[in-house]
């Protein structure tokens, strides 16, 4: 079997009184099978909940949605990596589409964040993906590597960071990529990855958007993906409990 990884993003959902509910629930069909990992990105105020209700269990983590660049000072309502991490994250996902289109985020701040995940000891989890717009032009390759170049060309030194490609037309909407399609994006971020010598081996590349318990295993029978990040089917935990047991070809 392949290592597989089956992220959670809660976005701003689940408390911390419901994650500790959520988390009974989600082990009480047992421990993550082996060479599985689960990752939970809940939002700031429950980091530390899950971090309390997944201690004891393997393979599963827990992350920050979002980190701001600066460790520590006023910046009132932003949680940097430093405080994070304090509260039990090892994770961070950076530049999910929500953060660049809802909150104006830009490629040169996913550059910054991505300097202060690693600075904080957090695996950074970059998201990339093309709007509608961009895939009809046929610029999705374009789109993907521009994001990967702004957030990870200019690093010296390789370090671990995960990708997740999230197509933006799919996330939320029902219509998640094809698995061919997905597939063939990896390809050209594994490949990026390969010829820009900035990020360190095993590459790790999630696919998002509209993933559920139908699409899974189509999806991940595609070698190209390693994992899934997953937001409105994430919120159940017995769904999710049995997503992450999805039979994989
Ligand atoms: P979705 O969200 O699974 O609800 O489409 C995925 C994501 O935004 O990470």
């Amino acid at each position: 079997m392949r290592p597989l990884v089956f992220a959670g993003n809660w976005k701003m959902n689940v408390g911390p009184v419901e994650a500790r509910e959520y988390l009974r629930a989600f082990f009480a069909a047992g421990e993550i099978p082996h060479e599985r990992s689960v990752w939970f990105f809940p939002p700031a105020v429950s980091i530390e909940a899950v971090a309390q209700g997944i201690a004891g269990h393997r393979n599963v983590s827990v992350g920050s949605q979002d980190l701001y660049w600066e460790p520590k000072g006023a910046f009132t309502g932003a949680t940097s990596g430093p405080l994070a991490k304090q509260s039990g994250a090892r994770l961070a996902l950076i530049g999910h589409s929500e953060r660049r289109h809802v909150f104006g985020e830009t490629d040169a701040d996913t550059e910054k964040k991505v300097t202060a995940a690693l600075a904080a000891d957090l695996q950074p989890v970059l998201c990339v993906g093309e709007t509608l717009e961009q895939r009809e032009a046929g610029d999705t390759l374009k789109v993907v590597t521009g994001q990967l170049e702004a957030a990870l060309g200019k690093r010296d030194g390789k370090a671990r960071v995960t990708i997740a490609y999230e197509p933006v037309w799919a996330i939320g909407t029902g219509r998640n990529a094809t698995p061919q399609d997905a597939a063939q994006v990896h390809g050209a971020i594994r490949g990026w990855l390969k010829d820009h010598a900035v990020t360190a081996a095993p590459f790790v590349i999630l696919y998002g958007g509209s993933v559920n318990l139908k699409n899974t295993a189509e999806l991940l029978a595609e070698h190209e993906l390693d994992g899934v990040l997953v937001g409105g089917a994430s919120l159940n935990p017995r769904d999710w409990a049995q997503l992450v047991r999805t039979a994989v070809a």
